[in-house]
């Protein structure tokens, strides 16, 4: 496939363009497979690249949007919490067990069809990769179960692709309320086994009425011992351990980070533990954003993801989420835009997504709109016209008359 009239082409490789994004202006992007094999200057399309050809008509190609957090596998509907909490209610982490019953009373044809249609809603927002957690089955049967969902939207090229992550530790269920313990042994012993398999990522929530450090870290350790990366739910909702934990285990990511002390920053910092900020949790639970510039300074690399859950964020919009790191968390809209894509794309170690040069997958998204500042500039705004993913045109929309 041959794309061309880009106006305004953001690679995430500095070799190929100009600054961090390293952008390109009036270019083509030529891709073989699900790959991309050729990024540069309109006017230098190499010859014999031809048929199938897309016209971006002047506009922004961004990479596509790599969505490092999200609980996307549950039923149920958390409008009513939402509502009281905007009437003064506070959030706990409580909440999470109103949709482990309404998931485990679900059928898996439920769970698969409200499934997919939130990686359709985010694919149409210009999410390309998204990672899909486990965590309101909480038995082994139920995490397992929610793991092979997730896979089976893996399985459909139309959709984004996924990186599944086991989260069987997000809170004690109402059947091991008073044993805490004895649920943290099942996570890591039986639980770990089963979903390990199914799983690329193991996942943990470090918080007051969730889980401690030192069950977090029996839990991250058994994920590890199973081949698992390791990520981390940290200082959501209040200090905590979750951070220095995080360090301490060498973790992929830390997400949330709400709040942070001086030495959790360093910490992190320390480790290169990429810093994953979702700043929708932040805005649907009322609660202050963290400080994204104050973590770059730190040398941090920070990612930006949807959170998309149905308790404390429940949005597949990732210009929505570059919209708020702009306006709340001080990044500019070429941070938030680079953070969005490439910066998730470190939160899953992968090298091959999140930027467009030679070799990498072949996720782009044509918005509507001259350049990528528009995410943040017209909030709210449909910009997405096109989404290729792995080289497939999946979305096409026709650009706003003129
Ligand atoms: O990322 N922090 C833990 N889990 C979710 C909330 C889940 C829920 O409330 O259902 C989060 O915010
Ligand atoms: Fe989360």
């Amino acid at each position: 496939m041959v794309v061309d009239g880009i106006g305004l082409l953001v690679t995430n490789r500095p070799e190929v363009g100009e600054g961090p994004l390293g952008l390109l202006r009036d270019a083509a992007v030529v891709t073989e497979g699900d790959r991309v094999s050729w990024v540069g200057p309109a006017t230098r399309i190499p010859e014999g690249a031809t048929a199938p050809r897309l016209d971006a008509g002047g506009a922004c190609l961004i990479p596509g949007f790599v969505d490092s957090h999200t609980h996307l596998v549950f039923a149920g509907d958390r409008s009513e919490e939402f509502a009281a909490r905007m009437a003064g209610r506070p959030y706990g982490a409580g909440g999470i067990n109103t949709t482990v019953a309404a998931t485990r009373a679900a059928s898996d044809a439920e769970l698969a069809a409200q499934a997919g249609r939130l990686a359709r809603e985010a694919l149409a927002s210009g999410t390309t990769t998204m990672e899909v957690k486990s965590g309101y089955g909480l038995t082994v049967a139920d995490e397992a179960r929610a793991l092979r969902i997730a896979s089976s939207l893996a399985q459909d090229p139309g959709l984004p692709s996924v990186e599944p992550t086991f989260l069987g530790a997000h809170v004690v269920p109402p059947e091991h309320a008073r044993d805490p313990d004895a649920y943290v042994e099942l996570v890591r012993g039986p639980m770990v086994e089963a979903c390990a398999p199914l799983a690329r990522w193991c996942d943990a929530f470090c918080e007051r009425g969730a889980f401690d450090a030192d069950q977090c870290r029996k839990v991250l350790a058994a994920g590890a011992a199973h081949g698992l990366g390791l990520r981390l739910h940290a200082n959501q909702l209040g200090p905590g351990p979750g951070a220095q934990l995080a360090a301490e285990l060498g973790a992929t990511s830390a997400d949330h980070l709400t709040h942070l002390s001086p030495a959790d920053v360093d910490a992190l910092a320390e480790a290169g533990v990429v810093a994953t900020l979702l700043p929708v949790a932040e805005f649907s639970t009322r609660s202050p954003y963290p400080d994204a510039r104050r973590l770059l300074a730190a040398g941090l690399v920070v990612a930006l993801a949807t959170d998309c859950n149905p308790g404390t964020s429940y949005t597949t919009s990732m210009p929505l989420v570059v919209a708020l790191a702009v306006r709340e968390m001080g990044l500019t809209p070429d941070q938030a835009l680079w953070g969005a894509t490439a910066g998730g794309a470190a939160a899953l170690d992968r090298q091959d997504i999140g930027s467009l040069g030679p070799g990498d997958r072949a996720d782009l998204v044509i918005l509507d709109a001259p350049s990528h500042i528009h995410l943040a500039y017209r909030p709210g705004v449909a910009l997405v016209r096109s989404v290729v993913v792995g080289g497939r045109l999946v979305v096409d929309r026709a650009p706003a008359a003129a």
